[in-house]
């Protein structure tokens, strides 16, 4: 049996404890600028078992490498295209996860066997502080059990890891919300293997083409290019139906099912932008919203606590609807579709997209 979790404040002393008990070989969830990550040393291979087994996570899925520095690369990678030294430019610290040769130093099970790393600089104040004071690569995944919601406040850590790690970081509410881009530099041309908070648009500026990766079908096993785009991940336990189409197609059609539920006693969770929640405001329904339609800033910031505390109140259905895919939107909706795990509704063709 484990200790209780501890709650850390931000402040000197909680960054020392943190970095102690990292350094030895501890468990630690803390603050980045997308989702709370459940940090140990990468270069620990007792400590990187702690991380798979905290989560329930399958070994086959490999841990994104947090440093501090760009000068601290050389611990993680052997290699280092060009283009690494231009997205670290532009990107770094922040939002943005290279995969790029592993490394001697980095144990095999960080990678899951992959000759490939993934590695992010992350720009949250908190992680940056902690990451010069542990003076290890930290990986860390997203501080959630395997295949649910990820964490953007310290109780949502706590829900899902309370006496499973030995510490949190309680950094606040993060700010972008979803996780980092995710961006396989070992192909040919560059691929996205996950959208994120670096847009393909801001990726495509500066390296010209990037192909993106396919989403696998649930079930697909071994020798993908990224776990990580299996379908059902990021999944609330109530079943979702995420559907597609144009804003106002979207809303008669959320409309319909609304009353179509409710006329059969169900309980109709909402995730759905303001303008949706003020139209949808006269049916009985429990509605998270997220903000304005045309801030996806606000609403990829919201997303997740808001399915959790939907999910909590244990609705019959929760009903969500796309944003596009322009920005942060792809992001959003990756994350919606895979939440659905397949209940995702086409009203019309989606054009250029
Ligand atoms: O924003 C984020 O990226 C957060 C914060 C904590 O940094 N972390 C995060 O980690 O989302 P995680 O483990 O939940 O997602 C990492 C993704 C997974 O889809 C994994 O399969 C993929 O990155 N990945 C890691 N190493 C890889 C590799 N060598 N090749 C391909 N994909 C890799
Ligand atoms: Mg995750």
């Amino acid at each position: 049996m484990r200790n209780l979790t501890r709650i850390l404040p931000v402040d000197a002393d909680g960054l020392a404890t943190a970095a102690a008990l990292l350094r030895a070989g501890w468990l630690v969830a803390f603050p980045t600028e997308t989702v709370y990550g459940l940090g140990g040393s990468a270069l620990d291979e007792a400590a990187v078992a702690r991380i798979f087994a905290a989560k329930g996570r399958p070994a086959e899925d490999p841990l994104i490498v947090h440093l501090a520095d760009v000068a601290e690369l050389p611990r993680v990678t052997t290699a280092l295209p060009v283009s690494v030294t231009l997205l670290a430019e532009a990107f770094w610290p922040g939002p943005l996860t290279l995969i790029v040769p592993r490394g001697p130093d980095i144990p095999l099970s960080v990678t899951a066997g992959r000759p490939t790393v993934a590695v992010r600089i992350p720009a949250h104040p908190v992680a940056r502080a902690l990451l010069r004071e542990v003076g290890l690569p930290i990986a860390a995944p997203s501080a959630n059990r395997f295949g649910y919601t990820s964490p953007t406040t310290a109780a949502h850590v706590l829900a899902d890891l309370d006496g499973r790690i030995d510490a949190i970081l309680d950094g606040g509410p993060t700010m972008i919300g979803v996780e980092s881009t995710v961006l396989d530099l070992t192909t040919p041309i560059p691929t996205l293997l996950r959208p994120g908070g670096i847009s393909l648009e801001a990726l495509r500026d500066r390296l010209g083409s990037v192909l993106v990766g396919q989403r696998q079908p649930a079930g697909s096993g071994a020798g993908l290019a990224s776990p990580g785009l299996l379908e059902r991940h990021y999944a609330p336990v109530t079943p979702l139906w995420f559907v597609r189409g144009s804003p106002e197609a979207m809303q008669i059609w959320l409309r319909e099912r609304v009353c179509a539920e409710l006329a059969l006693g169900h309980r109709v969770g909402l995730l759905v932008p303001d303008e949706d929640a003020a139209a949808l405001a006269d049916l009985e329904v429990d509605c998270e919203p997220l903000g304005p339609a045309g801030d996806v800033s606000q609403i990829a910031r919201h997303l997740y606590a808001a399915l959790r505390a939907l999910d909590q109140r244990q609705p019959t259905l929760i009903l969500a609807r796309d944003l596009g895919a322009i920005g942060l939107a792809l992001a959003i909706r990756d994350r919606l579709t895979r939440a659905a795990a397949g209940r995702v509704v086409e009203l019309e063709p989606m054009l250029g997209t």
